[in-house]
């Protein structure tokens, strides 16, 4: 133990109540050739007692996905692999996980700040996130959605926060909801230089004007509606667009006539990329709550927490956590002169 330490180690009360003989106990003690304090010595590794390391032991080796990768696997038609993050350990695990594109979606108002729908999440919420996003992903590419209230005024509106999506978030693009009403921002946003991801189909931030979480196309009137926002998306300049709840003949149709990328959520096999969101196909959510047809689970988080947790609670109740093996040792002549120091001190300050 260093001298600093142990000086800032001694009770206050005690410290306080009989300052010098409190001291003066304690610094006899420290000058005692015979006691052995672990004082990090110079060249030695410095031991880190915490468990946090910020990447863990980062197995990543590929090659950073750009958009010309997503170009490339497009052309070769290779399916693209996408899913949302909305922190550093979902980010971490997607992008070890091989993800091509990350998305920090707006889902995270639901999601992770649990609130009703997307309407309520804003910019600088989506900044704090896709910060954080940002530090886990060393790979995949990441894409940032503008929330409801800070695109649809003006392209102007819509370039000044998706700037503010890369320079404060640092993503690498932004997504939108809108076909044809929002050409003009997805033409001013990737004439700034922003790759931007479309989103058409069901567009969950106009719920209410949809009459809910609709299924889209399902008409050839609509799904022609779908072709031609999707049209347009691509001639304004997006890079790819998400096609969200619409029948996967329309969204193979659709996929079919562009020549950009369709990233697919509820819409079929034959879209060039799918992507979900990640609580959802993790399984990280209690029994019972509603979950869209096209959500698969393919693990079962929220099960493997609860039994964690569970059982981390039995065994503090039962004192078996923590074990020897979980606790630092101390030589038992330390713990000794330990008792025999903090007697003698309580002694000299009147405290026993
Ligand atoms: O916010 C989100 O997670 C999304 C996906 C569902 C595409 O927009």
């Amino acid at each position: 133990m260093s001298r600093a330490l142990f000086n800032a180690t001694i009770p206050t009360t005690l410290a306080a109540a009989a300052p010098s003989r409190a001291c003066a106990v304690a610094h006899r003690c420290l000058n005692r050739p015979s006691v052995q304090y672990a004082v990090q010595q110079p060249g030695q590794p410095n031991v880190r007692h915490s468990s946090h390391s910020p990447l863990g032991a980062s197995t990543t080796t590929r090659k950073k996905v750009t958009l010309p990768t997503i170009a490339a696997m497009h052309r070769r038609k290779e399916p693209i692999t996408m899913l949302t993050a909305h922190d550093f350990p979902s980010a971490h695990a997607a992008d070890q996980a091989g993800m091509d594109i990350i998305l920090v979606g707006d889902s995270l108002a639901m999601v992770a700040l649990g609130m009703e729908d997307t309407s309520e999440v804003v910019l600088e919420e989506m900044i704090l996130h896709s910060r954080s996003v940002m530090r886990g992903a060393k790979a995949a590419f990441v894409v940032a959605d503008l929330p409801m209230g800070s695109y649809e005024v003006s392209p102007e509106q819509a370039l000044q926060s998706a700037i503010r999506l890369v320079k404060e978030g640092r993503v690498h693009a932004i997504k939108l909801e809108g076909g044809q009403e929002m050409a003009p921002q997805i033409a001013k946003i990737t004439g700034a230089g922003i790759p931007v991801l479309a989103h058409v189909g069901l567009t969950p931030q106009r719920q209410n004007a949809l009459g809910g979480f609709r299924v889209q196309g399902k008409s050839t009137a609509g799904a022609l509606k779908v072709l031609q926002d999707a049209r347009a998306v691509q001639e304004a300049g997006a890079f790819g667009v998400v096609l969200e709840a619409v029948p996967a003949e329309v969204a193979a149709l659709v996929t079919e006539k562009l020549r950009i990328p369709t990233i697919g959520i509820g819409a079929g096999v034959s879209c060039s990329g799918q992507v979900l969101v990640q609580v959802d196909m993790l399984g990280n959510y209690p029994p019972g709550r509603f979950l869209p047809k096209f959500a698969k689970k393919f693990g079962d988080v929220w099960g493997e927490a609860t039994r964690a947790i569970e059982a981390y609670k039995t065994e503090v109740k039962g004192r078996s956590y923590p074990a020897p093996e979980h606790t630092y040792p101390m030589p038992k002549e330390e713990v000794a002169e330990l008792q025999r120091v903090v007697e003698e001190m309580d002694k000299a300050s009147g405290a026993a």
